[in-house]
């Protein structure tokens, strides 16, 4: 087919024949946000929204995941799409009319956008299946915010047999409908670390016969500081944030343990293995110079999301020709947020791609995130073209 005409239309099309279906399909999946792996609704919901299409469907891939696959005539390539369908335990503090309707969670990530602007792609792809040279895959996962859903869905043989893949994240802080990426990393790795210090509990009021837990904690966090600050190459990116820490019991006794929890991002293969050697040195040296102890617990978590050079330039040309002004922009620094969209491009050369929701929207993650529907066919056009 000629796919550079049929793009000047496909967003216009998608608007005007799926707009209202991605639409109620974003709000009834917004209501009822689920977490992790359990998707069983939402995924349900994923189903009846792709009745009746000319897919084949596997269910149950990482518990609740779907696998649909479009076959276009012709030996073109198979070209997959992804997108993540699980929401985050917050309470949302929106006055949207369709807001959770359920206490602590809420899609406050947009991936309730992602799934509804790939089923939206879906009946387009399908609805122009004569002219569709290869085959698509619909790649709806659950568990990206913890857990790696991406990962057992490559495992479970998601991304067996594709030629590319692509996925979108709609996001605050760029200009509205602005389609951003750029070749190489684009999230980092974010590794986990729990640590037990250890000193000699005590009455509050005779420190000299105990090793103060407490204090020994608070030389550590200030210590990890200089992990970055004096160990990593300056122009060589790398987060420690220590986001959890906790001792004690009351006023008076000096508490025997304290825990530190904290994450470290890098875009650095070779750097990240080296982190917890460093972490642990220099928490141990501190604790073992107040005569107490540390113990470190260090979880490798999501890779580096690395997009391949060729599909984030189609990626950002496509952008271009298929809307008009063609707002583009190649980032000029990733993110240190992470994405487990970054398993799939282990195995799969593609590209994450950004969907500009505004500057003035609240951050993701935040009880107030919200965004302007308008972005979801604009999605699905970009999805679909992307496949084309
Ligand atoms: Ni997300």
């Amino acid at each position: 087919m000629d796919a550079t005409r049929k793009l000047d239309k496909l967003q216009s099309e998608i608007e005007e024949n799926y707009g209202e279906k991605i639409s109620a399909l974003r709000r009834d999946i917004h209501r009822e946000p689920e977490l992790g792996f359990d998707t069983e609704k939402t995924a349900g919901k994923v189903l009846a929204a792709l009745e009746g299409l000319p897919l084949e469907v596997e269910t149950g891939v990482a518990r609740n995941g779907i696998v649909a696959t479009l076959r276009g005539g012709g030996e073109g390539p198979t070209v997959g799409l992804r997108a993540d369908m699980d929401a985050l335990p917050i309470t949302e503090e929106t006055d949207l009319s369709f807001a959770s309707e359920i206490e602590g969670k809420m899609h406050a990530c947009g991936h309730d956008g992602h799934t509804s602007m790939l089923v939206g792609a879906a009946h387009a792809l399908c609805g122009m299946r004569g002219g569709l040279n290869g085959t698509v895959r619909f790649i709806f996962q659950p568990a990206e915010e913890g857990g790696g859903g991406g990962q057992v869905m490559v495992e479970e043989g998601a991304a067996e047999g594709l030629d590319s893949i692509f996925a979108l994240h709609l996001w605050p802080g760029l200009p509205f409908g602005t389609v951003a990426t750029k070749a190489g990393p684009i999230m980092a790795a974010a590794d986990a670390f729990e640590m037990e210090v250890r000193g000699t509990g005590g009455h509050g009021a005779m420190p000299h016969l105990s090793a103060d837990a407490v204090v020994i904690a608070a030389h550590v966090v200030t210590a990890l500081q200089t992990v970055v600050s004096r160990e990593v190459d300056p122009v060589e990116p790398a987060v420690l944030t220590v986001g959890e820490i906790g001792a004690g019991t009351a006023f008076n006794i000096i508490p025997e343990k304290a825990r530190i929890g904290g994450t470290v991002r890098t875009l650095n293969e070779e750097l990240r293995r080296k982190m917890p050697g460093r972490i642990e040195g220099l928490a141990r040296g501190v604790a073992r110079g107040m005569r107490g102890d540390a113990t470190l617990d260090y979880r490798f978590s999501y890779p580096v999301t690395r997009n391949d050079a060729e599909a984030a330039a189609r990626a950002l040309e496509t952008a271009a020709s298929l809307f008009e002004g063609k707002p583009v922009l190649e980032l000029p620094n990733p993110s240190m947020g992470a994405e487990d969209f970054a398993y799939f491009l282990q195995k799969v050369p593609g590209a994450f791609v950004w969907l500009g929701v505004g500057e003035d929207v609240s951050g993701l993650h935040t009880p107030q995130f919200a965004f302007d529907e308008k972005i979801l066919p604009r999605g699905s056009a970009l999805l679909a073209a992307l496949a084309l």
